[in-house]
């Protein structure tokens, strides 16, 4: 059984899905591991540290298409390079299947396995593979980041011999994996930090980090079964529309990161809330590639209105590739340990396996 790993289109994707570290560990679970020269030299992952740990690291993609049993990847391989793929091999990625879902559709009819890690159950034992969580965490925590450096003030409240600078005031939209991890870090860092959702479930999750919770009045509690936000009513985005203008004036930092899987991302800011903010003000939209929290939102601009910067990225995880990809990589290893028959050195797709079913492609 071998794992290889195709090169990405480095112009959008600097993360890698096998750092040296995990391609140790596929070897000592008895999974070869094969390689393109330079595969995370930009990363500082040398060849010889692959070299050293025992990955073969071939020049020509060819020996990557002939030996490979998996290829593990962040996005779904060009057609070109798809082309070469045959029966039987498997791909492990996030493939967006609803996007992808032609080239998803065809690679299905040559018996290609497809394992989008996107649609993982968020159960317990689906924890160590969770790429939307190990990748939302570091999102959210860059955002705040980002956010400050492009914020003209301070963010902590300091009292000084020349007077006082009062703590900036932040505002999370959308309490989630990436909304915590902001709240957390905005927290350390000083700021008055306030959240909201339409999960009923994460009020006490944004107090437990020292958040101010805003919950919309007489709202009731808009979770799926599987924990996830459902579309509100317009009732709610009025309630919420009235709530958020009159916090808005006096916040100097919102992170966006409301979302709704397999749609199109809720419009929370509309331009006239954004209007009345305070000059200097900064907006994150994490959002942003869903369609964006806000009116004016779009990928990879700062656009500027009354002076409110509001900036959203298409990956802002290439701010972070290395932390991002060592957590990525050993989400992977984790889904293939659990895919691997290591008696019969093979994989093995148990349809009775939740987690293997809801990430097969059918
Ligand atoms: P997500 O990325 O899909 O959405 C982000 C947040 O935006 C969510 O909290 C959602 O409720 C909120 N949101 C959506 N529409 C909104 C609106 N109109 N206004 C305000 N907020 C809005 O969510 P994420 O971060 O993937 O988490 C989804 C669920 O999965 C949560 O319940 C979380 O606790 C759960 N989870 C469970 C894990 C497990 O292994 N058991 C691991 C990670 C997350």
């Amino acid at each position: 059984m071998r794992i290889v790993s195709l090169l990405e289109n480095k112009d959008k994707e600097k993360r890698v899905a096998i750092t040296p570290e995990i391609a140790k560990k596929y070897i000592l679970l008895g999974i070869n591991v094969s390689l393109p020269e330079q595969y995370g030299n930009h990363l500082g992952f040398n060849d010889k540290e692959y070299k050293d740990v025992g990955v073969d690291l071939v020049k020509d993609d060819k020996d990557l298409f002939d030996k490979a049993d998996i290829f593990a990847q962040l996005d779904l391989p060009s057609n070109e390079k798809l082309l070469n793929l045959k029966e039987n091999q498997s791909i492990v990625g996030v493939l967006n299947p609803y996007l992808n879902k032609e080239v998803l559709d065809n690679l299905v009819k040559k018996n290609i396995n497809n394992f989008s890690l996107e649609l993982l159950p968020r159960i317990t034992r689906a924890q160590s593979m969770d790429i939307l969580s190990s990748q939302a965490n570091l999102a959210g925590y860059k955002a705040v980041i980002d956010s400050f450096a492009n914020f003209e003030k301070a963010i902590p409240m300091m009292m000084t011999a020349a007077g006082t600078v009062p703590a900036a005031k932040v505002l999370v939209i959308g309490a989630g994996v990436a909304g915590l991890q902001a709240i957390a870090t905005a927290k350390r860092t000083g700021a008055i930090v306030y959240a909201t959702d339409v999960r009923m479930a994460s009020k006490e999750q944004v107090e437990s980090l020292g958040g101010k919770f805003l919950m919309v009045e007489g709202s009731e509690n808009l979770e799926t079964k599987g924990g996830y936000a459902k579309e509100t009513s317009d009732d709610f985005k009025k309630k919420q529309e009235e709530l958020l203008s009159e916090t808005l004036k006096k916040i100097d930092i919102v992170i966006c990161t409301a979302l709704i899987p397999g749609k199109k991302a809720p419009i929370i800011l509309k331009s006239n809330m954004i209007d009345n903010m305070q000059s200097g003000s900064v907006i994150y939209d994490l959002a942003a590639v869903q369609g964006g929290n806000t009116a004016y939102t779009e990928v990879d601009k700062i656009i500027e209105k009354n002076g409110v910067k509001i900036l959203g990225e298409s990956n802002i995880l290439n701010k972070l590739p290395i932390s991002a990809s060592n957590l990525y990589a050993k989400n992977m290893f984790n889904f293939v340990s659990n895919l691997y028959d290591k008696e019969n050195k093979k994989i093995n797709i148990n349809l009775e396996d939740e987690i293997i079913e809801k990430t097969l492609i059918k």
